[in-house]
């Protein structure tokens, strides 16, 4: 099943190669890079970099802070925290050509001290009790039909009374998901919980959850832009780079799904 979700997300084996390639071809200069050169592409998941940092607000950061990225991808969420906050962020996934693309990204924009990525699967950290300040997930956790072995690893690696942002796609009331979407090509891969479930999963854990964000509607509208600008022009650095010519698809099932309340978004802010 995670080789499923592996090859789901990166088709191509060279990923490194062809961001940098679309990056030169949208006239970037390699040398000069910033991490908002990067933001179209390595902050996947819905509302991008703006919702990163809205998350990082409750995550409580400081230069001292050590921090792990649940699913990290490409690396984008774990960059934009260590360059504002200045903390270590330590990214895990469970896909090999994210880990890597995402050691040399943050090598182009000067932040390989500040973070490092590993593979390895959410269900089974290969972190001792207790080694992080704070940790978070986005958008990660709608691959994983073990989510209560996922929230248990996050707490046992926290710090008691760390913080734990969880910002994922739920199973909505308006009925079931039209594929493909970014996630998934079709069902096998996709693990929707309901916001209720995802309650429920995080108090089992031991977590306390001090803040729920319903952000569906700002979901819906983002979607409907990132779709509006691919049906003019494609931009040239985006998640086509690794989901390939499905992408457009995915994005106009998107709108439809957020629209038909189909899937939500929310984010659970708890605490360890
Ligand atoms: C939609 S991407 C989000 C990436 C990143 N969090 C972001 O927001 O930019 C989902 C990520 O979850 C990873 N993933 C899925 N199942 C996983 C698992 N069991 N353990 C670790 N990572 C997993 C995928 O490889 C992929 O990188």
């Amino acid at each position: 099943m995670s080789e499923d979700v592996a090859s789901h997300y990166s088709s191509d084996s060279d990923l490194t190669g062809v961001i940098a390639d679309s990056l030169r071809r949208a006239g970037k200069d390699m040398d000069r890079l910033t991490t908002a050169d990067l933001a179209t592409v390595d902050e996947f998941h819905i509302r991008g970099r703006k919702a990163t940092l809205e998350l990082a607000e409750f995550l409580q950061l400081g230069p001292t802070s050590r921090v792990l990225d649940i699913g990290s991808g490409l690396g984008g969420p774990a960059r934009t925290l260590a360059e504002s906050f200045g903390c270590h962020v330590t990214g895990i996934d469970i896909t090999q050509a994210f880990c890597d693309a995402a050691t040399a990204l943050s090598g182009w924009v000067g932040l390989s001290d500040r973070v490092n990525f590993r593979q390895g699967d959410a269900t089974r950290l290969p972190f001792g009790d207790a080694e992080f300040d704070a940790a978070m997930t986005i958008h990660v956790a709608m691959n994983i039909a073990a989510k209560d072995r996922m929230y248990a690893e996050a707490k046992r690696i926290l710090k008691p009374g760390g913080r734990f942002v969880v910002y994922d796609v739920l199973q909505g009331e308006g009925g079931d998901v039209l594929y493909p979407v970014p996630w998934a090509r079709e069902p096998s891969i996709s693990h929707l919980a309901t916001p209720d479930a995802v309650t429920a999963l995080l108090s089992n854990a031991g977590f306390t959850i001090l803040q729920v964000e319903d952000s569906t509607e700002e979901g819906q509208l983002w979607f409907e832009e990132v779709a509006k600008r691919m049906a003019i022009a494609a931009p040239a650095v985006t998640f086509q780079a690794f989901l390939g010519n499905d992408f457009p698809a995915m994005a106009r099932n998107q709108v439809i799904n957020l629209r038909e309340r189909r899937i939500r978004t929310a984010s659970y802010v708890c605490e360890a």
